[in-house]
């Protein structure tokens, strides 16, 4: 990957972690040209993370910026906003008790045949306290194993469903609390579908762990308790600091995230206080393994 210093129409400010980058100098409210988009989607693909301050965007910006990067996606089970399909509004009212929407560690819809390749998530009013969102890089937590382990991996295929999350008893079905977003459960949650556990990226060519928590539910051809303790280990290796980057918002910030290679988490800690951050996602492909 080329340093950072060579891009040329925007600014790139790696994060310390290694993880994630500021990008300024771009005006995301106008179609970038074609010079500075170019260096947006190789930024996002060196750093998997991007975060735009300062972008305050109406509703048809957000969209506009988003067609940018790709096509939008599906996103199922959480109802739109009425005169946008293709926002999401992540809502919470200072008196909701319900627990946070994506406070457990994900990747976007990974129950998918073809999940989102990106997601998009804009600040509208955040909190004085909490409301940050976790990132944790699949690629050099992969990197970090040895070869012979990476070796065994490359050859599994894991097990995702909606279920935990969408499910007839999964967590919103069950949970009896009021919630600002409308967020829909049933029967189609409980089906799954497997994919490679070590994604390989189809622009980076890198490899990465393509698990998280709440959507993978076993690895294929293993026992329950075989692919307990190999998922619990490669969870525990995702989670560590070196492999995560923090956001703290700031109002009219984006965030532009690479779900092939990077699970989040949104952290909650601002009860009382109101949250509301507006959503898209662009179309991926189907997961690719290592051949
Ligand atoms: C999400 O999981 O998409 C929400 C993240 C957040 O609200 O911080």
């Amino acid at each position: 990957m080329p340093p950072a210093e060579t891009y040329r129409h925007i600014t790139v400010r790696p994060e310390p972690e290694g993880f994630g980058a500021e990008v300024t100098g771009v005006t995301l409210r106008q179609p970038l040209s074609p010079e500075a988009r170019a260096e947006v989607m190789r930024a996002w693909a060196q750093h998997c993370v991007l975060a735009f301050p300062d972008q305050p965007l109406a509703h048809e910006e957000l969209e506009a910026f988003t067609l940018q990067i790709g096509p939008f996606g599906e996103d199922p089970y959480v109802k739109p906003m009425p005169s946008h399909p293709n926002i999401l509004e992540v809502r919470r009212e200072p008196d909701e008790k319900s627990r946070t929407f994506g406070q457990a560690w994900h990747s976007d819809w990974s129950f998918l045949d073809t999940p989102p390749a990106a997601t998009l998530l804009h600040s509208k009013v955040t909190p004085p306290v909490g409301g940050d969102t976790l990132y944790a890089d699949g690629y050099r937590a992969y990197e970090s194993l040895s070869p012979t382990f990476r070796r065994l991996l490359d050859g599994l295929h894991a097990v995702h469903s909606a279920r935990r999350s969408y499910g007839l008893q999964g967590t919103f079905a069950t949970d009896p609390e009021k919630r600002a977003m409308d967020i829909i459960t049933g029967e189609s949650a409980e089906a799954s579908r497997s994919h490679p556990l070590v994604r390989v990226h189809p622009l980076s060519g890198r490899r990465a762990l393509y698990i998280n928590p709440v959507y993978t539910i076993g690895i294929e051809g293993m026992t329950e308790p075989e692919s307990k303790a190999l998922l619990d280990f490669l969870f525990a290796r995702m989670l560590e600091d070196r492999f995560i980057y923090r956001h703290r918002w700031r109002q009219h910030m984006l965030t532009l995230w690479d779900n092939r290679c990077t699970m989040h988490f949104a952290d909650g800690g601002y009860d009382g206080h109101l949250r509301v951050m507006h959503r898209t996602t662009v179309a991926g492909e189907r997961p690719v393994g290592v051949q």
